[in-house]
């Protein structure tokens, strides 16, 4: 039995793995292990030597399983310790920076106008940026050799050689959706059109890109003074403070009356603040949709009649976020988006106010 102890205990603290260990498991105390054929003999021994034996063989069998669980254990420690020197982990590191992306302000201005208009039943127009010369220019009492076309610093898009035809131009306000909502709905209507325009001008405060918002309501009794009204709550909703307009006698082809709206500022100290002081800024051409325009988008001007806006949302964020150079829009440098940027979850609603 001794022999047996000496053997078996050796050999279980020199396994080195689980299968090793099991193999010993059976040689020793499994079914036709040695311990196990020792038992069976018990029977065939005299009671006096039974009583020596059995307890004895019992304690060998004991001893083995024990020292089997203790090296079965053993080794699973000493694989965990040599897995935790190799994957170890410092949970006090500084986690690794996530760069985030903000909101541009044209984006956030958008939504903000998009809000407040909805609110007042506007719906969400959209046209083509490439539009053809009749959207951009015929369809709105602007013909051939008008002067507003030349004005306009048009962008045209390239010509077949031999093609007669006017050529497609970038939109340079977004008023050709008026006609196209127009054809697409009829009278009476309630839109905006916020979008991409383009122009040839390039300075502090004029980019050959930039973007407007356009604002179409017709019906049967639709005058300028639902206009001054719709726009004074704009601006008060979207300034968050009441704001004054000052609508400037003017001319557009494509309104009759027509006026250029000002929106009350001051300009002390450098900055300028709009629904203060006593100063005027310009921020929107506007008017009363002329008859020409409503039958190019085959409503008939005997019976309908609206207002059309049309603001610049540049123009307005610049305003409204202290932002003093247009060009820095469109410049893509990284330091001016974190700066001027939105945060991607800060949703201009009216119940939480349009802007933080
Ligand atoms: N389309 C004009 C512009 O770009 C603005 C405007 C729109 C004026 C609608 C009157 C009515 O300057």
């Amino acid at each position: 039995m001794d022999e047996l102890r000496g053997k078996y205990i050796e050999a279980i603290a020199g396994a080195t793995d689980e299968a090793a260990l099991e193999e010993l498991r059976l040689a020793a105390v499994g079914k036709k292990g040695e311990v196990s054929l020792k038992m069976r003999e018990l029977g065939k021994m005299s009671p006096e030597e039974r009583q020596v034996a059995g307890p004895a063989l019992n304690a060998l069998k004991d001893e083995i399983n024990a020292a089997l669980t203790a090296r079965k254990a053993a080794l699973a420690d000493a694989a965990l310790d040599e897995r935790l020197k190799s994957e170890w982990l410092d949970v006090t590191l500084p986690s690794r920076p996530r760069r985030q992306g903000t909101i541009h302000p044209v984006s956030q201005v958008t939504e903000e106008v998009t809000a407040i208009f909805a609110d007042m039943g506007f719906a969400v127009a959209e046209g083509p940026q490439i539009e053809t010369d009749w959207y951009n220019f015929d369809a709105l009492n602007i013909p051939s050799h008008h002067p507003a076309r030349a004005e306009m610093d048009t962008f045209y898009m390239a010509r077949k050689e031999g093609d007669n035809r006017p050529p497609h131009v970038l939109r340079t306000h977004t008023s050709p959706v008026q006609i196209r909502s127009m054809e697409a709905g009829g009278a009476p209507t309630r839109i905006i059109c916020p979008g991409r325009v383009y122009r040839a001008d390039y300075d502090q405060t004029h980019t050959p890109m930039f973007h407007q918002v356009e604002g179409l309501a017709i019906d049967k009794d639709i005058s300028m003074a639902n206009l001054k009204w719709v726009l004074e709550e704009f601006f008060t909703a979207y300034f968050g403070t009441s704001v004054k307009t000052r609508f400037r006698a003017s001319h557009f082809p494509f309104t009759e009356p027509s006026a250029e709206v000002d929106i009350q500022c001051s300009f002390e100290g450098g900055t300028v603040k709009v629904g203060e002081g006593d100063d005027w800024l310009e921020v929107l051409g506007s008017g009363m949709v002329h008859p020409n325009v409503l039958r190019a988008g085959n409503i008939d001007p005997d019976e309908w009649q609206g207002f059309a806006f049309g603001m610049g949302i540049d123009r307005i964020a610049m305003l409204k976020y202290g932002i003093p150079d247009l060009r820095a829009f469109f410049e893509s440098d990284l330091r001016w988006l974190r700066h001027y940027g939105f945060a991607a979850l800060d949703v201009p609603t009216l119940h939480a106010g349009v802007s933080r």
